[in-house]
């Protein structure tokens, strides 16, 4: 059981057998502290179950936290490497009670584990407890059998632990372990108690209080538990070590060193491949949880880390980059128990092959600059701030790398120096920004930016995290604070919400705070790296410094994700399909559905369309992983990543692929290349089965030679095949027929339709000339001149006019009068006038005469032929009877 991963594992089984849940520790990046650059203790993510102001299922709590520190406040830094306990990253067992048990529950089941499983020998094992707490010293004796000697009694603040300024805290309770006589140091409390000897490795604090600022400290709803004990000082102490380095996880790390260096881990330049070994780990594991090297913030410190370790490589004659090349080696040791870490291999691989091979160019010219300005220093010398500083601005040395490099020879940097250097560039850089000429609606930006530094995206590891307020805006304009029913713009030190770019719509959810609530309507992002929250104060009021919580619409952000990843896997399919000539116009991932414009001269016909949907969705049903790394742009482009032509990206890029593209394979031992590779610095799924399915839409032109495609995912996609699966289904019950003989059903349907309306045309025209019943008139003469009233019901107008030929026909010579009333009771009339009467009687005059009564105006046609409509069918006969009239006035006057 001497393993570091056997070790972890037995204290958490402990726990787990003791009744205690076993919660995966949380990142690296706390996303429920925003004071806390780094998580650095195990409690840190349970802070508010201590205060109580969060509940969870469980009052007992067990696990294996991952911790860094470096930065901040306690910056271990410059000690790793040369000593035997400091690391930048490292493990913390713990167990928690949140007002479960409390101190002797808390100390008979620490005695058990460390007597018992761990099996350390008694009479090496000693205590300290709080100068004033009776209680714990009592029960030591008690549980332990301790002698008095043994329970030593602090009352400094090594034995209250607190949080922070602020936070749970309360007094705690040491166990040391006496390593012999063969290493210096004296006990707890005394003169030589920082010596080796005696090795604090577990705390068990007491939580009582909560600080809640200067002076003001209150009891916690209940009396708690948090014990913090440090993996790598246990493990050493059970492997019998008197170094964490010489611990079998360390040790394998520092081996992969030598053996990749060639250089003795044991000779004169261990401490190098102490460094190394530690910093690969906090390098690793900070790039999974998220954070990439930058010039600023958590970055920055990553930066740092990873740059001391790349000169440690470089002093051990590496002559490539060396770092990622471990990285197999730390994922064999540590990847079961964090997987993580095996989820961000390839991205903390590339993350750190290209900081090394950036480095190593400026490395060599900065250490040889370095040497020359120190030649003329001696012993305890001190390097001007100016050349450190140009050291840092030229070569990219952090201040503590050159520091480092000055600690063998007794060498030290005048800092204030460097401090002042970079201020005085910082006030050279704002002078040169008022006059670049910028957009003008853009420069209060700019002086927002400049003073607060950039917003740091969590976005693409969580959707919750805690922030503070940094500054509130209405109408463009910096306020002091935002009330209920005020719209305004909130900008925090740092957030998951995403900022509109790269078609990727911003987004939306709530920031919240205790009594106060604020609706995030949209989320933008200015100068790259400034993002702004727009929305609604709901409740409470708003004011900088407040320390909120930021809850993104997780069904909307989930939604926009699988419609972002569906964009690229479509792309590809574009290009597959219809030919390398396809290039991206333009694109909208929005929750509903992706919007993607490409460069095409022609329709896409529906079997491309079938064979684009089918890649598609092929790589979905792949449930591939979907792999984000950083790159510099060269090397990006050396990769064949697709990227926008004319588009600004910065010197490093974010890649994101997607799926296996088994089609291109050709050598059976290489891995399958991947399916899309994009520069992209939108959220995606994890694995590519999270799109569920794509379905496209619509297809059609935007412009010439662009062509617009839609498509939804998932249940969008879903619902919007049911809805037409329904329209078929209804559309079959009304065929009555199955699903493979509607087609022809509906066709001879139709066919039969033209044939009845032919029929029923002609079987009309038969039965008006016959007379239906509701009109009796046949041809009458007036004064010699046979006229032909008629009135019929259901003919069209061009089957009136056949009807009035057919009627000429028959009489031979004469008038014929036809009126159809149709079914909304509307009459059209038409009046023939044989050739031989064209000079007596004119159809167009008659026709107006018609119309009349029905209550129309006009009408028209030719001598022979002529018809008007009018509104009043019910007037048929009456409009007759005028026809009628005016041809007995005609005949009367002639
Ligand atoms: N929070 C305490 C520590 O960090 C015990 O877990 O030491």
């Amino acid at each position: 059981m001497n393993g570091v991963n056997e070790i972890r594992a037995a204290f958490l089984d402990f726990f787990r057998k003791h009744d205690h849940e076993i919660v995966a520790s949380s990142p690296l990046v706390p996303r429920n502290d925003p004071t806390l650059m780094f998580t650095n203790a195990g409690m840190v993510q349970f802070k508010n179950l201590f205060t109580g102001i969060e509940k969870r299922p469980y009052s007992r709590a067990s696990t294996a936290q991952k911790c860094v520190r470096a930065g901040g406040k306690h910056n271990d830094l410059d000690n790793v490497g040369y000593t035997a306990r400091h690391h930048t990253f490292f493990e913390m067992l713990g167990n928690f009670s949140f007002g479960d048990y409390f101190k002797p529950v808390a100390i008979e089941l620490a005695w058990k584990l460390i007597t018992q499983v761990f099996d350390l020998p008694k009479d090496r094992l000693l205590v300290t407890v709080y100068h004033d707490d009776d209680e714990a010293f009592d029960l030591w004796k008690k549980i332990a059998g301790f002698p008095d000697s043994k329970i030593i009694r602090i009352a400094t603040s090594d034995n209250f632990w607190a949080m922070g300024d602020t936070g749970p805290c309360g007094p705690c309770s040491e166990i040391f372990f006496d390593q012999g006589d063969k290493l210096f140091g004296g006990p707890p409390g005394s003169a030589d108690e920082d010596g080796d000897r005696f090795l604090e490795f577990w705390n068990l604090v007491f939580m009582q209080y909560e600080q809640r600022g200067p002076g003001d400290r209150i009891a916690l709803p209940k009396p708690s538990i948090d014990t913090g004990m440090g993996l790598e000082r246990i493990a050493a102490l059970l492997q019998g070590v008197t170094s964490n380095y010489d611990i079998d996880l360390m040790r394998t790390l520092i081996l992969a060193v030598a053996q990749a260096t060639g250089v003795d881990p044991d000779g004169p330049m261990r401490a190098s491949h102490r460094v190394i070994a530690d910093h690969l780990r906090a390098s690793s594991f900070l790039i999974a949880d998220g954070v990439l090297p930058s010039n600023e913030g958590r970055g920055y410190v990553l930066r740092r880390i990873m740059r001391r370790a790349m000169r440690h490589a470089q002093l051990l004659g590496a002559e490539e980059p060396l770092m990622w090349r471990l990285v197999p080696a730390l994922t064999r040791e540590m990847g079961q128990a964090y997987p993580e870490l095996l989820r961000a291999e390839a991205l903390v691989v590339e993350t750190l092959r290209l900081e090394e091979s950036r480095f190593r160019a400026t490395l060599a010219r900065g250490l040889s600059m370095l040497e020359e300005e120190t030649r003329s220093l001696g012993e305890g010398g001190i390097l001007s701030g100016e050349i450190a500083f140009r050291l840092y601005d030229t070569y990219g040395f952090p201040l503590d790398l050159t520091q480092d490099a000055l600690r063998n020879r007794n060498l030290s940097v005048d800092t204030e120096g460097f401090t002042r250097a970079m201020e005085r560039q910082r006030a050279e850089a704002r002078k040169a920004w008022s006059g670049s000429g910028e957009a003008a609606t853009d420069t209060h930006w700019f002086a927002l930016r400049e003073q607060l530094g950039p917003s740091e995206f969590l976005g693409y590891e969580t959707e919750k995290a805690e922030a503070f307020v940094q500054a509130l805006l209405q109408d463009g304009t910096r306020v002091d604070h935002l009330d209920a029913g005020q719209k305004g713009v909130l900008i925090l030190n740092q957030t998951p919400f995403y900022g509109e770019s790269g078609g990727q719509v911003g987004d939306t959810g709530h920031i919240i705070a205790p009594g106060m609530r604020f609706k995030v309507e949209n989320t933008q992002k200015k100068l790259g790296d400034l993002f702004i929250h727009e929305g609604v104060v709901e409740e409470g009021s708003v004011t900088p410094g407040l320390e909120v919580r930021t809850l993104v619409d997780h069904q909307r952000r989930s939604a926009v994700r699988a419609n972002h990843s569906a964009t690229h896997l479509l792309h590809e399919a574009l290009r597959q399909v219809l030919g390398d000539h396809v290039a991206q116009k333009g694109s909208l991932v929005t929750p509903e559905r992706l919007r993607f414009d490409f460069s095409h001269p022609k329709p896409v016909t529906p079997e491309e369309w079938q064979k684009i949907e089918d890649i598609a969705n092929r790589i979905i049903l792949e449930n591939a992983p979907v792999a984000t790394t950083q790159m510099s742009i060269e090397d990006a482009m050396g990769s064949g990543a697709r990227a926008l032509f004319g588009e600004k990206y910065g010197e490093e890029v974010r890649v994101v692929s997607m799926g296996y593209d088994e089609e291109k394979a050709t050598d059976p031992t290489e891995p399958l290349s991947p399916f899309s590779v994009e520069l992209c610095g939108g959220t995606h799924v994890t694995r590519t089965g999270d799109i569920g399915l794509l379905t496209i839409v619509s297809e059609g032109p935007v412009a010439a030679g662009v062509r617009r495609i839609e498509a939804k995912t998932g249940s969008a996609a879903r619902h919007h095949l049911n809805a037409r699966a329904n329209v078929l289904h209804t559309l079959l019950m009304q065929l009555k027929s199955p699903e493979e003989e509607a087609g022809k059903r509906l066709a001879s349907l139709i066919e039969e339709r033209r044939k009845l309306d032919r029929d029923l045309s002609d079987a009309r025209k038969k039965l008006a000339m016959k007379g239906d019943g509701e009109s009796t008139t046949t041809w009458r003469e007036i004064d010699g001149i046979k006229f032909f009233p008629h009135v019929v019901t259901g003919v069209d107008m061009k089957d009136l006019k056949s009807l009035v030929d057919q009627a000429k026909q028959t009489i031979g010579s004469g008038v014929v009068a036809v009126i159809g009333v149709a079914e909304d009771g509307k009459a059209s009339v038409v009046i023939g006038v044989t050739n031989d009467l064209i000079d007596r009687f004119d159809a167009v005059s008659l026709v107006r005469i018609a119309a009349e009564p029905l209550g129309g105006k006009g009408g028209g046609g030719r001598k022979d032929m002529a018809q008007a409509g009018g509104p009043n069918g019910q007037a048929a006969e009456a409009s007759l009877a005028a026809v009628e009239a005016a041809l007995h006035t005609v005949l009367a006057a002639s």
